[in-house]
């Protein structure tokens, strides 16, 4: 019955892509399949250190799975991933890094209002040995930011191998909403993994096209994990940090919880919701409360189908288990105001900007990709028609000033998060496709989603940082592929 039921979801998959790509693209246009896990290994937390004092360097590792010993990439020592960087708003970041790798690297501020020469532009790079020290003020509302390496075509390779870790921000205003700390704020990066021949990165055409998705669900680095909880509230932080795979998140037994805060950090209240839809890039934060799971029982945090996405969504897969291990009367309560928003208006843009991020299939396949490092008959990912070259300035604006960027993929058949540089900004509309706005896109976002057929507008007031900056899709095999360009803010 399960096999049958699996067939035909992959037979309405493949019937819909039918429609719009031809049949020798058709053979693995659809995301590989997820094997789940025993989910009996505790999950690794990352060690929190102080962002106003590190150091740490990027260094290749290995980890172990099922006794098989794989090569991975880590920060500060970490087999895999790195430190969580903490802050307070209006501390100075200071990190002392040093790239121990045998490739050159950088580290993005991802979601950060950083200065250009501090954000990892694609061309700014440390050399293999070298030492870089990235120091700014930080400040951002508090929430949930993350860093990642961005040098230019090597983004996908760099992060799948490993590399990423979890930056928070604090502040006094958000601690005195006392909402649960310490053991009871949990960060966790999803991200899905190819195991079967160790953890490296070789996309072929297929994976250079939907984007590189892998069998194995890895969270915070750990595979099949666990978390043993108390009955009470816990605060979630949720990042998508995979390259391509989108995910449905919802509890396993459908039951609700409130999300507090997205991409920009907290929002303006609690909003109650069942499932919340995170593409590479996006964050949420959400409190779950494990009040009503009897003690030894599980919940599981799952990804739930979802449609509209063409080469992925067809399937239900667990993430994570959470055992209710230990009663506890919970000291939470929730706010009913957390930070207030201030909304951009439509009246207050200066002028809109179109950019067509939709293209057919194979779209750019051996086009002027040659114009960047691209060869012939390697895909290529066009942005608004162009190809990633950091010597160009695509877009200028004024620092101050408020716009409309409209990402248009009607035409488009694969799914794109577009992501900004440098600035965080707010989802105006959307047409075509789920022709709405899903209520976790109402905060402050630096990553927003465009289904095929969709048409999405955002509203951005650019910060005083001058300089050049990217924007891109944050699909990494995209983004490595040439959908990338530059704004220079004046
Ligand atoms: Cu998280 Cu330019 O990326
Ligand atoms: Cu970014
Ligand atoms: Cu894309």
């Amino acid at each position: 019955m399960k096999m049958i039921k699996m067939l035909c979801i992959i037979l309405l998959g493949s019937f819909i892509f039918i429609k719009c790509h031809n049949s020798d693209e058709l053979s693995n246009s659809l995301a590989r399949k997820v094997i789940e896990q025993a989910f009996n290994n505790p999950i690794a937390i990352p060690p929190i250190i102080d962002a106003t004092n590190a150091s740490f360097e990027a260094k290749s590792n290995t980890i172990n799975v099922d006794g098989k010993s794989i090569n991975t990439l880590g920060y500060g020592g970490a087999s895999i991933l790195g430190p969580t960087l903490k802050i307070e708003k209006g501390a100075i970041f200071n990190l002392a890094f040093t790239n121990q790798l045998s490739e050159p690297t950088n580290i993005h501020w991802h979601g950060l209002v950083a200065p250009p020469l501090q954000d990892g532009y694609p061309t700014d790079v440390t050399n293999p040995g070298g030492t870089f020290n990235y120091k700014f003020m930080v400040n951002d509302r508090p929430g949930t930011y993350w860093y990642h390496p961005h040098p230019d075509m090597s983004t996908a390779s760099q992060a799948y191998r490993g590399l990423a870790g979890f930056f928070i921000i604090s502040s006094p205003e958000e601690k005195a909403l006392n909402l649960p700390e310490g053991q009871y704020d949990i960060p966790l990066v999803v991200q899905d993994k190819r195991l079967t021949n160790g953890l490296t990165y070789n996309p072929n055409n297929d994976d250079r096209t939907i984007g590189l998705f892998g069998e194995s669900i890895l969270v915070n680095g750990t595979m099949g994990p666990f978390l043993d909880v108390a009955t009470r509230t816990y605060r979630l932080r949720l990042l998508n940090g995979s390259n391509a795979r989108i995910y449905n998140f919802s509890l396993s037994n459908g039951a609700k919880f409130n999300l507090i805060g997205t991409d920009g950090g907290l929002i303006d209240s609690p909003k109650e919701m069942s499932s919340v839809l995170l593409s590479p890039g996006e964050r949420a934060d959400i409190l779950v409360n494990f009040g009503s799971i009897a003690m030894d029982s599980s919940v599981f945090l799952v990804s739930n189908t979802f449609s509209g996405a063409y080469a992925q969504g067809y399937q239900m897969f667990k993430l994570m288990k959470f055992t209710v291990k230990k009663v506890e009367t919970d000291p939470f309560t929730m706010p009913s105001i957390l930070m207030p928003v201030e909304k951009l208006t439509q009246s207050e843009s200066i002028t809109t900007r179109k950019f067509s991020i939709g293209h057919d299939g194979m779209g750019g396949m051996g086009h002027n990709g040659m114009s960047h490092g691209g060869t012939a008959g390697v895909v290529m990912h066009p942005l608004d028609g162009k190809f990633f070259d950091p010597n160009r300035r695509d877009e200028v604006v004024r620092a101050g000033t408020i716009e409309i960027w409209e990402f248009d993929n009607s035409i488009g058949t694969e799914t794109h998060p577009m992501h900004l540089h440098g600035l965080q900004f707010q989802v105006l509309k959307r047409t075509g496709g789920r022709a709405m706005l899903e209520p976790w896109e109402l905060g402050w976002k630096d990553t927003v989603l465009a289904f095929p057929g969709e048409k999405v507008s955002i509203i951005i007031r650019f910060p005083d940082n001058k300089g050049k900056f990217v924007f891109h899709c944050h699909n990494l095999e995209h983004e490595d592929a040439g959908m990338m360009l530059n704004f220079e803010i004046q």
